[in-house]
């Protein structure tokens, strides 16, 4: 099966949005330092580019999760595959991630972060599909809310491609 990739949000809107996000988590945390941890490995591209547009002191870590069941569906059972390098206690922790779906991968997540005990813990992610939503997630930042499509780019993949894309995409199925 063929398939073609549709432009949803182009690189610049991308990127003018995240320097808008940059800004207010620069506003929102004055004083502070901000500890941002990516969800390995669809954040990473949106991490980077937030982290420079954050004018604070900014340390980051990484985490990967897996979810058991199918691929189509998260279960909302959470492994941690890979766990943080530091402790984030008493650290303002803002959770970083490509896109919210049904929530329930995030919302284990944000459970086990807090038993931890950071002074605070926000949540930011790029792109927020609302309509997916299973479980209840806060989310702090977002920087799209985008329709029930299956997007790739900026990280995020289909089948480990596309991931390289520098703006985000709907993939359509040609036949
Ligand atoms: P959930 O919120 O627990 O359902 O899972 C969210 C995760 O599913 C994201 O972190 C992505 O890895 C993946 N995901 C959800 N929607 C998409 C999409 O449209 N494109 C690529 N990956 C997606
Ligand atoms: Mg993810």
């Amino acid at each position: 099966m063929a398939e073609r990739i549709e432009i949803l949000l182009s690189e610049e809107e991308v990127d003018k949005r995240i320097s808008e996000i940059g800004e207010q988590i620069t506003k929102d945390y004055a004083g502070k330092d901000v500890h941002l941890i990516c969800v390995l490995k669809g954040g990473s591209f949106f991490m980077c580019e937030l982290a420079k547009r954050i004018n604070l002191e900014v340390s980051i870590d990484f985490m990967s999760v897996s979810s058991y069941g199918d691929d189509t569906k998260s279960s909302g059972v959470v492994k941690i595959v890979k766990d943080l390098d530091e402790s984030i206690k008493d650290k303002h922790v803002i959770v970083v991630e490509d896109i919210i779906d049904s929530g329930r991968t995030l919302s284990y997540l944000l459970q086990n972060l807090s038993d931890r005990k950071p002074a605070s813990l926000g949540l930011c992610t790029l792109l927020d599909k609302p309509e997916r939503r299973v479980v209840d997630v806060n989310v702090d930042y977002t920087g799209f809310q985008i329709p029930d499509e299956f997007v790739v780019g900026y990280g995020l993949d289909y089948a480990q491609r596309y991931r390289t894309l520098p703006y985000i995409g709907i993939v359509r199925f040609d036949d």
